[in-house]
């Protein structure tokens, strides 16, 4: 059978599919208060567009995907998508990055399904800083979420962003939540994908400076083993239940093992995320592609798959600038 093997020897075994560029929410590092630009519904992908690049990309040797957004629950009958994916019996796991505001009543009907691990996004544990960094009130819904799905036979990962000077005082906190709960808290280095650009830091955190924040607080840290490409460095600390790791999003010395291809919103295809999008699948299928078409098409892509995170973004036409609302978490 065909596989998806790059010209570095990486195997793709993993899609995220972006399946909105619309969010309830307005995080401060993802997007403009307002005038964020949302692009009309018919050029989205529709779900059988997207169910059936799926099951193409599956044919190839993709066995997860992670869905995102935007904020996936936004969407018009995004859980009946969920189960219409759940069919394809080539996928191993199925898995959602989502703010938690809006899925408590899904939650039973999604326990049913492929879905082996839902990633939380929640930047701060105080309501009110929760609230300035959002530019929305749901603390108190995302946090009940939190304490369902940790319940739930979902694995729970949390990704906090840190931001400098916002929550970068709240990082024991976090690591103190593993103590009793068994979730995975991930710390991701914050990136210039928030609609404007890049903007002025006083101060970097990067992977080194967070862990070292880290082990300012704790003298009992143990390393683990990572995953293969897996996007965090993770640890725990000794006898908590949970472990917590640090995704070095924007140092990017995770991408000799990437599997990862992206698939956006609007059916564009990425195969990094720092690249600006290498193929419009959306019109190719529009125009009457058949799966042998799209099997060769995907194929030829991957193939070109930069080398890291600095070359694609290099490759660029334009600025690192886009929200990851259009991207695809
Ligand atoms: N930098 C780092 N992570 C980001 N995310 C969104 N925007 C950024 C950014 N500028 C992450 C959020 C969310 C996921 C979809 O993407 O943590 O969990
Ligand atoms: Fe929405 Fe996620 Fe962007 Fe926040 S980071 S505005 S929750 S898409």
């Amino acid at each position: 059978m065909n596989q998806l093997i790059d010209n570095f020897g990486r195997q793709i075994t993993y899609l995220r599919l972006a399946v909105t560029d619309r969010c309830n929410l307005r995080c401060q590092y993802c997007m403009p208060a307002q005038g964020i630009n949302i692009v009309d519904r018919k050029e989205l992908l529709t779900y059988k567009e997207m169910y059936r690049i799926t099951r193409v990309l599956s044919e190839l040797g993709v066995n997860k995907v992670r869905l995102t957004g935007g904020e996936p629950f936004v969407r018009k009958d995004f859980v009946k998508f969920l189960e219409m994916l759940d069919f394809n019996d080539l996928l191993d796991e199925i898995n959602i990055t989502t703010n938690g505001a809006l899925i408590r009543k899904h939650i039973k009907t999604i326990e049913r399904l492929k879905i082996k691990s839902i990633n939380l996004s929640i930047d701060s544990l105080d309501k009110k800083k929760f609230a300035d960094i959002t530019r929305r009130d749901v603390f108190d819904e995302v946090y009940e979420t939190l304490e369902l799905l940790e319940k739930s036979n979902i694995n729970l990962k949390l990704n906090v962003v840190v931001q400098s000077g916002i929550n970068t005082d709240e990082l024991a906190d976090f690591v103190e939540l593993t103590k009793d709960k068994n979730i995975a808290v991930r710390f991701i280095e914050e990136m210039p994908f928030n609609g404007v650009g890049l903007k002025e830091e006083k101060d970097v955190w990067d992977y080194n400076k967070i862990l070292s924040e880290i082990e300012t607080k704790y003298d009992n840290i143990e390393k683990l083993v990572d995953g293969k490409s897996s996007t965090s460095r993770n640890f725990k600390v000794n006898n908590y239940t949970g472990t917590f790791g640090i995704i070095p999003a924007f140092t990017r010395t995770i991408c000799g093992d990437c599997n990862r291809i992206r698939i956006t919103a609007t059916g564009i295809f990425k195969n990094c995320l720092f690249d600006d999008g290498v193929f419009n699948v959306r019109d190719f299928i529009r125009n009457g592609a058949s799966n042998e078409d799209l099997k060769k098409l995907f194929l030829s892509i991957v193939a070109k798959k930069p080398k890291d995170g600095f070359v694609a973004e290099k490759q660029r036409n334009s600025d690192v600038s886009e929200s990851m609302s259009t991207i695809g978490g």
